[in-house]
């Protein structure tokens, strides 16, 4: 009986050790953490337990049957995070390059079931070469046996993907369906293929960094969501992530008790938004003085930054927080914040986040970059993603709401639940500049002193409609508050709102303007 005790030793040894010992030394001195370092460093420690540690590939081409190594590449299982279940796998770059066989996929795949049947989120981290090219087509079958598992699963399991080394072809499509995608700076890579072929098909030279890296898709593409600085920081920013979602769309997200006073009121923010129309503030001046211990959990910081989005919480409650950000372009909606905010908003909806709105935002970008770029359908997106979701939603217009921009961020009339705004609010379909631009050209360019009379024209414009009254006269603003009651008033409608329930007419599925 010991000898088969020991003969399981054996083989437990033999598949946590990988591709071997002098590839997990070259895994380390690339500064990564093996796959298996990893998952510890992810999970609660020791909870991990793993599933098919002994599966092999069953591929004969190259001699790859002389080549089987326990486990294939790829680590499986499931383990806790704060006490949570969580599904995770973690690709093995010591064994082929962390390249994707079928019985790789399976793997995969059988997690994903476990996941989606469970209610259980998956964390997928990522470090591979792609296809496993002595399989061929098997490979490719992998990918898209994990691909269809990554759609089914979209909206009913939170789905995080860590880019933890090379992620070349296939091995980008799986996160891409992903809800959020963690890339660790100098050693991550995301490229649909890699600095030779581009070479060779475009003449274009490129690294691998301008081409792929962490801070390529988290600056210019917006593929990634955050930047981190090493693996443990990745692996951490995946708990705090997941601190603030629920494990399934049927169930709210954790409450995270707090000795922050609800009722806190704060002088200072009485004096963030400038008297000047014109000058810009940070937003995140309002958000970290409104929110649970100043703490907010921004995501695509370095994305779009004229739309900031992100979660906080309200007395223990994870919210999602959209605002406009007035010190980056004045805060205007262009294409890439759109599709940014419009994501956002369809995930918190899907996971039953509240969402809080801070709007000061002039309007679209206009101009031949923005609409050749496809910014009505982009905008439509946001537009689309604020009208179709139910969950409970309190707007705050804090300076300008203007034109199509008011309508899109959360207006009374796309359902917006409770909707404030600062006596500071300016509602209307222009900015004063533009609006007697349009209306009294002729008569300022036939006046006398022209300069002169705009400016009293902009003036008496700017005092009946560049402030909220009409639009609390009319019900489409609830109440117009002092910022220094936000926390309070905040709080209190998301209170008030925490039974909501809203739905949709029924539909196989919605055609968002993609
Ligand atoms: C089999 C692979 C592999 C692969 C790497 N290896 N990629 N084995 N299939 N796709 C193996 C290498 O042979 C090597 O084995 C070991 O992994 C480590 O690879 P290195 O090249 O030595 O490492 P490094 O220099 O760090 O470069 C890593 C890399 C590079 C950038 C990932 O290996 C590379 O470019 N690989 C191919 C990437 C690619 O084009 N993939 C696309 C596949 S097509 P030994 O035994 O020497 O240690 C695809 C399509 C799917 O994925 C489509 C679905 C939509």
């Amino acid at each position: 009986m010991s000898d088969k005790f020991e003969e399981l030793d054996r083989l437990n040894e033999l598949a946590e050790l990988g591709g071997g010992l002098d590839k997990i030394k070259k895994q380390h001195e690339a500064g990564k953490l093996t796959a298996r370092e990893r998952i510890e460093n992810l999970l609660d420690k020791g909870t991990f337990t793993e599933i098919d540690k002994f599966v092999t590939h069953r591929c004969y081409n190259f001699n790859m049957d002389k080549m089987k190594i326990l486990g294939d590449g790829v680590v499986t299982g499931y383990g806790k995070i704060n006490n949570r279940t969580v599904f995770v796998f973690s690709q093995d770059f010591t064994v082929f390059g962390g390249s994707l066989s079928e019985y790789f996929a399976k793997k995969i795949c059988k997690i994903m079931d476990l996941a989606l049947q469970n209610g259980v989120p998956v964390i997928g981290l990522n470090d591979s070469g792609g296809a496993r090219i002595q399989e061929g087509v098997l490979s490719l079958a992998g990918y898209a046996e994990i691909f269809l598992r990554n759609s089914l699963a979209s909206g009913v399991i939170p789905q995080i993907s860590a880019i933890m080394g090379p992620c070349a072809g296939g091995a980008v499509y799986s996160p891409a369906l992903t809800d959020f995608i963690v890339m660790v700076k100098d050693t991550s890579y995301m490229f649909i293929t890699g600095p030779e072929v581009v070479k060779t098909v475009t003449s274009e030279i490129v690294t691998k960094e301008e081409l792929g890296g962490a801070m390529t898709h988290n600056t210019k593409s917006g593929v990634a969501h955050f930047a981190a600085d090493n693996d443990k920081d990745c692996l951490y920013k995946i708990r705090e992530l997941l601190s603030y979602l629920p494990s399934n769309n049927l169930e709210d997200p954790p409450i995270k008790s707090t000795k922050d006073d609800p009722y806190r009121i704060d002088l200072d923010l009485n004096n963030i938004v400038p008297d000047n129309p014109f000058q810009p503030y940070d937003m995140k001046d309002i958000i970290l003085k409104i929110v649970d211990e100043n703490y907010f959990f921004e995501i695509q910081e370095h994305f779009a930054k004229n739309l900031i989005i992100g979660f906080a919480r309200f007395n223990g409650k994870t919210i999602g927080i959209v605002a406009n950000q007035p010190s980056v372009m004045a805060g205007a909606l262009d294409v890439n914040s759109s599709i940014k905010g419009a994501r956002f908003v369809r995930f918190c909806d899907c996971f039953n986040i509240p969402l809080l709105t801070l709007v000061d935002v002039p309007g679209f970008m206009p101009g031949t970059s923005q609409e050749y770029g496809g910014i009505i359908k982009h905008g439509a997106k946001l537009l689309y993603a604020y009208c179709e979701s139910t969950v409970p939603k309190v707007t705050i217009i804090t300076r300008k709401a203007y034109g199509g921009a008011y309508d899109v961020l959360s207006s009374k009339h796309i359902r917006g639940d409770i909707n404030y705004a600062y006596p500071t609010a300016e509602i209307a379909v222009m900015g004063p500049d533009g609006a007697v631009n349009i209306l009294f050209r002729k008569e300022i360019e036939e006046a006398e002193k022209g300069e002169e009379r705009k400016k009293t024209l902009v003036d008496e414009y700017r005092k009946t409609f560049a402030n909220p009254y009409r639009a609390a006269e009319l019900g489409y603003i609830d109440e117009i508050i002092k910022p220094e009651v936000t926390r309070p008033k905040v709080i209190q409608a998301f209170t008030l709102l925490a039974n909501k329930r809203q739905s949709n007419p029924p539909k196989k599925h919605d055609n968002l303007p993609l």
